[in-house]
């Protein structure tokens, strides 16, 4: 039996993809930047579909790409060549909401704004939250460690985990849905596959943490001369705000760029070059106290504070719309690293120079989640030159104690440069996982780690 007769036979003829056009979309990242050809694309839905595709791939000697809702930044979603790619999003289906537990268990093709609404209509919600929620799944933000604009208050995606269901490279089975807030039984293979980047394991289901739903929310937008103004008024927000949610950093060109590309209103009279976005949620109304505190920030040079939905929305949007208004002016160099708050405005100081040293006609553009001291760096009009550029900009993090990845994970655009933020031992021990979980380097080759997995 063929490949592809073994494939249909798990999932059904009208399952598997094999048109070229028919398959171009999963083959190709968010980005437009990672692009590889796929044997065929695969689309099961449930979790024995997704072994019997993993178990004739291994029959047949050939590697899996797994792929949830395609919205990774890293390269890490599409094929390197010749994989078959199991794309995950059939797999959407969501358990009754246990509130006694304040859990859910959710398929590993469900994407975030599904879970919100289910959450919500609970009276509970979910602690991650990303622009990229309508197609992002609730499978690739565990697989990444997803962080988002709420990590402040609720952590990244692992800390929202309680259980989840994988298939293994040899076909088998791992579950753990239970939920047991308490289980100490052994390695956490759960925890493990957080992070993993459909190297170790294709996770199909989830358990899932819910969080109290806060529908009061008010929203400020600061403006303020630079990232230590920023950085230093960092301590005080959090202490007199029990409620504050988020925090994130913009600077003037990323706002104009936004301005230009959704036609959006300058926030304030004046041009000013930093910008602090504030959100604290609530069970009651949250303006008065987020007025109080920006008004006790030092430094501050404007400031506006929205208590209204629409109002919110609209200051949102300064921010959110970052990635789609950089990617409509060509492909990025991505990178999204992390370092020490205290070294944020440092590193924003000398990115620059360290771009331009490569790439003197390049574009940076900045913004990010500056309570965790993560900076989303933007390269335009890099040309040849992206390899330098990220090598610059990747060791500059590592000089001030960062790492390469803060919340996208490695994919395939940092393999080469994962030994800036893993020593050999720990590089070592990871390759021993890989080997132990996948000996024939089957799950995502390339991903994470380079191949061979020696
Ligand atoms: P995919 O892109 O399909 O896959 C991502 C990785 O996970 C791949 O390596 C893939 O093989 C693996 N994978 C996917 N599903 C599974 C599975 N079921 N089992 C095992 N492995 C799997 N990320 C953040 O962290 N924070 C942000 O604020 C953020 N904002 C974004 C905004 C925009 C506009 C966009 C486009 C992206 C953003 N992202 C952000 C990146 C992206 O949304 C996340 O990385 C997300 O977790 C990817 O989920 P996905 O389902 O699209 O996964
Ligand atoms: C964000 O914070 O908006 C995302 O991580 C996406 C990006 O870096 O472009
Ligand atoms: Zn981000």
């Amino acid at each position: 039996m063929s490949l592809v007769e073994a494939l249909r036979e798990a999932v059904g003829a009208d399952h598997v993809l094999v048109d070229a056009d028919v398959r171009r979309s999963f083959e190709t990242d968010w980005t437009g930047r990672f692009t590889g050809s796929a044997r065929a694309v695969v689309r099961p839905a449930s979790t024995a579909e997704v072994a019997a595709v993993v178990r004739a791939c291994g029959a047949h000697e050939v590697a899996v790409q797994v792929q949830g809702g395609n919205t990774g930044l890293v390269g890490g979603s599409v094929p390197g060549g010749g994989e078959v790619l199991l794309s995950l999003t059939r797999l959407n289906s969501l358990g009754d909401v246990d509130r006694a537990a304040a859990q859910v268990s959710a398929g590993a093709g469900v994407t975030l704004a599904a879970l919100t609404a289910h959450a919500r209509a609970a009276s509970l919600d979910v602690g991650v939250d990303l622009a990229a929620r309508d197609s992002a799944t609730v499978g690739g933000l565990v697989a990444t460690n997803a962080g988002g604009v709420r990590v402040l208050r609720y952590g990244s995606m692992r800390e929202q985990v309680v259980g989840a269901e994988a298939v293994l490279a040899d076909g088998s089975v791992v579950s753990r849905l239970g939920g047991l807030a308490k289980d100490n039984t052994g390695y956490d293979l759960v925890s493990l596959l957080c992070g993993s980047e459909g190297t170790l394991g294709v996770i199909t289901a989830l358990r899932l943490r819910l969080v109290p739903l806060l529908r009061a929310r008010s929203v400020a937008l600061l403006a303020l001369p630079d990232v230590a103004t920023v950085v230093a008024a960092l301590p005080a927000l959090r202490e007199r705000l029990p409620d504050l949610s988020a925090a994130e950093l913009l600077f003037a060109d990323g706002l104009d760029l936004v301005r230009r590309h959704a036609a959006l209103p300058a926030p304030f009279a004046d041009e000013h070059s930093c910008f602090l976005l504030l959100e604290c949620a609530a069970r009651t109304d949250p303006t008065d106290e987020l007025v109080e505190a920006v008004a006790a920030v030092d430094g501050v040079l404007d400031a506006t504070v929205a208590g209204d939905a629409p109002g919110q929305r609209a200051l949102w949007a300064y921010r959110e719309k970052h990635t789609e208004a950089i990617s409509a002016l060509g492909v990025p160099v991505k990178l999204d690293v992390s370092v020490p708050v205290a070294a944020l405005a440092e590193l924003v100081e000398e990115l620059p120079a360290a771009v331009a040293s490569v790439a003197a006609a390049a574009r940076v553009v900045l913004f990010g989640h500056v309570n965790e001291g993560n900076l989303h760096v933007n390269v335009l009009d890099a040309g040849p030159a992206g390899e330098q550029v990220t090598e610059a900009v990747l060791r500059l993090v590592a000089g001030l104690g960062g790492s390469i990845s803060s919340e996208h994970g490695v994919g395939r655009s940092k393999v080469a440069w994962l030994g800036l933020s893993r020593s050999e031992a720990e590089l070592a021990a990871m390759r021993a996982i890989k080997r132990a979980l996948d000996p024939h380097g089957r799950l995502n080759p390339g991903v994470v780690l380079p191949v061979p997995v020696a």
